[in-house]
């Protein structure tokens, strides 16, 4: 069946393969599983001290949504005893490998999470927001929203409390739900999964289930990673379920997985464009309804839009504005540029979604200062939209044929946001790359292997176009013709256009 170019291979792109990545595989080879796994005062002085000191006895107080009253969350530690989670090696039983505990310890970013925010980085945030100064928390609702994406379990913030400025991270009960009531019964033979989710366990098995899980933290809604923090230093967050699921370091038998859903990265990847899309258009309502909030938000716009170079002549000038005023600020593509195809075998909403989208870009685009209400109204129904459109993906080749059609399209569109042609947005490319690292050649041919080489090292030839040059964040030299890279966005789309082509003909059309 599917052959996807997400196994087993580096599958990071851009900010992905960032520092903060590459320093967790380097941890790997720093403790020793033997000597975390023996010394229970180990894991907790890795759990507890590596953070700097921050006096956050003020916030331990504080009520957390999710404390009032489903189930309570226990801890991860109560995950780590060694005949449940906290196994050294993997015993012969065929349920769970019970060495999740150290795994998430040792190889998993969500458990510096807590960590990261007095890194040395993360610490500098902290005091240019004016949220920690002199080593006191002093802005309880600021340090409260990086909480709740980076120490989310309301309980370990209390029982740690005493311990400042640590925290378990993103544990076990970030993804799995709240354990209090589950966690005596989620061993027992006569278990089942409804029993279990009754009792407040998440069905991260179910794909847009664990999509939703992600995107909370990763896209927002938990919190809100606005432009002022990304001003003082945070990561910006641009999320794609499939590909973010396939770089992490999993600690379920993902083979297995695969074996009974080959077409489960498929899936991911339509649930992510649903879900983020509807979890940034419900940011972006948040964001207009709270008059506390900073508005306009700057980060509703494309980054690119005021960061950048200006050069002579301009290759911006020439180019045009497809539609927009010149010197008006396009809307971000990253969330939204695809969402069509999660209707796209339903003309009527489609239409609906289109038009809705449409009338979005143009309130953004029509001032700097886009009215709190109408953005609102706006946001509502296509929230509404996203909500009624199918569960399942649609036809793969269809998917395969929609991107063919904006491919072919060089001209600019009057602004039309679906028929945009990608060579005018970085966001636009970079989203395509991920739709087509995600769709596969799905080939069940018998040269199966020759076509996925083949794809595989035409995405790598468009991730490198792609990718930002060296000591950059942005992607200079995407836009403008540069003697080292001439014409970069008519290249990508060329190469993507050869990529669909060879995915259409191994399907016989
Ligand atoms: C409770 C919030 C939360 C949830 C839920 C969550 N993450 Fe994360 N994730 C984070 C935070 C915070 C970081 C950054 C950790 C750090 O370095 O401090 C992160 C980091 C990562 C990274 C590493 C990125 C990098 O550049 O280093 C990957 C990959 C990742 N998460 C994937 C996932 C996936 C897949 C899911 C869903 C199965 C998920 N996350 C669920 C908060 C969350
Ligand atoms: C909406 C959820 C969310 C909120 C709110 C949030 N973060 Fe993050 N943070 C993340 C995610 C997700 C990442 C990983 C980003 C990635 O690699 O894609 C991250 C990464 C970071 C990193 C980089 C970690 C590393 O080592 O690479 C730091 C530092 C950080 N956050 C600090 C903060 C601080 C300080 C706050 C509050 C002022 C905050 N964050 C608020 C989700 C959030
Ligand atoms: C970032 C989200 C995330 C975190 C954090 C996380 N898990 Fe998971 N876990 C998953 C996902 C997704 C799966 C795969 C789907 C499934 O089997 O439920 C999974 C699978 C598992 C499984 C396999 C279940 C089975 O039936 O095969 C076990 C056991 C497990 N996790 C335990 C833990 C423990 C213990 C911790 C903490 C040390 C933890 N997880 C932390 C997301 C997470
Ligand atoms: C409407 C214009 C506008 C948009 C859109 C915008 N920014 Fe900014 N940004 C600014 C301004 C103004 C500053 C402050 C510059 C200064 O302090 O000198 C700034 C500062 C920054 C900084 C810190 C200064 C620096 O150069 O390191 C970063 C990082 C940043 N923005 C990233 C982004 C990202 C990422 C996006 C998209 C999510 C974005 N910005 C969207 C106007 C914008």
């Amino acid at each position: 069946m599917g052959t996807y170019y997400g196994h087993n291979t580096e599958a990071g792109i851009f900010g992905l393969n960032g520092p903060s990545f590459r320093r967790a595989a380097r941890q790997r080879g720093k403790w020793s599983r033997f000597r975390v796994a023996t010394a229970w005062g180990g894991v907790l002085a890795t759990l507890l001290v590596l953070a700097p000191p921050l006096e956050s006895a003020e916030v331990a107080g504080r009520s957390e949504p999710s404390a009032a009253a489903g189930p309570r969350y226990v801890g991860s530690l109560s995950c780590s005893a060694s005949a449940c989670h906290g196994a050294i090696a993997v015993p012969n039983v065929d349920a769970a490998s019970r060495t999740e505990f150290i795994f998430w310890l040792e190889q998993d970013p969500h458990s510096r999470a807590a960590r990261s925010l007095t890194s040395p980085q993360g610490l500098r945030m902290l005091e240019q927001l004016g949220i920690v100064r002199e080593g006191k928390v002093v802005d309880k609702s600021g340090f409260a929203n990086c909480q709740a994406c980076h120490n989310p379990v309301p309980d370990t913030q209390q029982r740690l409390a005493s311990f400042p400025g640590a925290g378990e991270g993103v544990g076990c009960e970030s993804c799995h739900g709240p354990a209090e009531e589950w966690r005596t019964e989620h061993y027992r033979a006569d278990r089942s999964a409804d029993r279990l989710a009754a009792l407040g366990m998440t069905r991260t098995k179910d794909p847009a289930v664990r999509t939703q899980v992600c995107v909370a933290c990763h896209v927002g809604g938990r919190g809100d990673v606005n432009h002022d923090l990304i001003a003082a230093g945070h990561p910006v967050l641009k999320f794609e379920m499939a590909a973010y699921h396939a770089i992490y370091p999993k600690h379920w038998r993902y083979e297995r997985e695969l074996q009974a859903n080959p077409d489960l990265e498929w899936q991911l990847w339509y649930h992510g464009q649903r879900q983020a899309a509807r979890a940034a258009v419900a940011l972006t309502d948040i964001r207009a309804a709270d008059k506390s909030r900073p508005w306009p938000e700057l980060s509703e716009w494309s980054c690119y839009a005021c960061h950048h170079d200006l050069v002579y002549p301009s290759w911006r000038q020439e180019r045009g504005c497809a539609g927009r005023r010149p010197g008006s600020l396009p809307m971000s593509r990253w969330y939204l540029r695809w969402v069509d195809i999660v209707v796209l075998d339903q003309p009527a909403q489609k239409e609906q979604l289109e038009q809705a989208v449409e009338e979005l870009r143009q309130e953004w685009e029509a001032s700097a200062n886009p009215d709190r209400q109408r953005v609102r109204q706006i946001a509502q129904r296509l929230l509404t939209l996203l909500d009624q459109s199918p569960q399942l993906p649609p036809e793969r080749l269809h998917v395969v044929e929609r991107l063919s059609q904006v491919l072919s399209s060089a001209q600019p569109h009057e602004g039309r946001w679906f028929a945009e042609p990608i060579t005018h947005d970085w966001d636009a490319a970079a989203q395509a790359y991920l739709l087509l690292r995600a769709i596969g050649p799905a080939t069940s041919a018998s040269d199966a292997d020759v076509q996925t080489e083949k794809a595989r090292a035409e995405l790598a030839a468009i991730r490198d176009l792609l990718g930002f040059p060296s000591g950059w964040n942005s992607p200079r030299g995407y836009d403008f013709i540069e003697a080292d890279r001439p014409g970069t966005p008519q290249v990508v789309a060329d190469r993507m256009k050869t990529l669909v082509e060879m995915i259409q003909h191994w399907q016989g059309r």
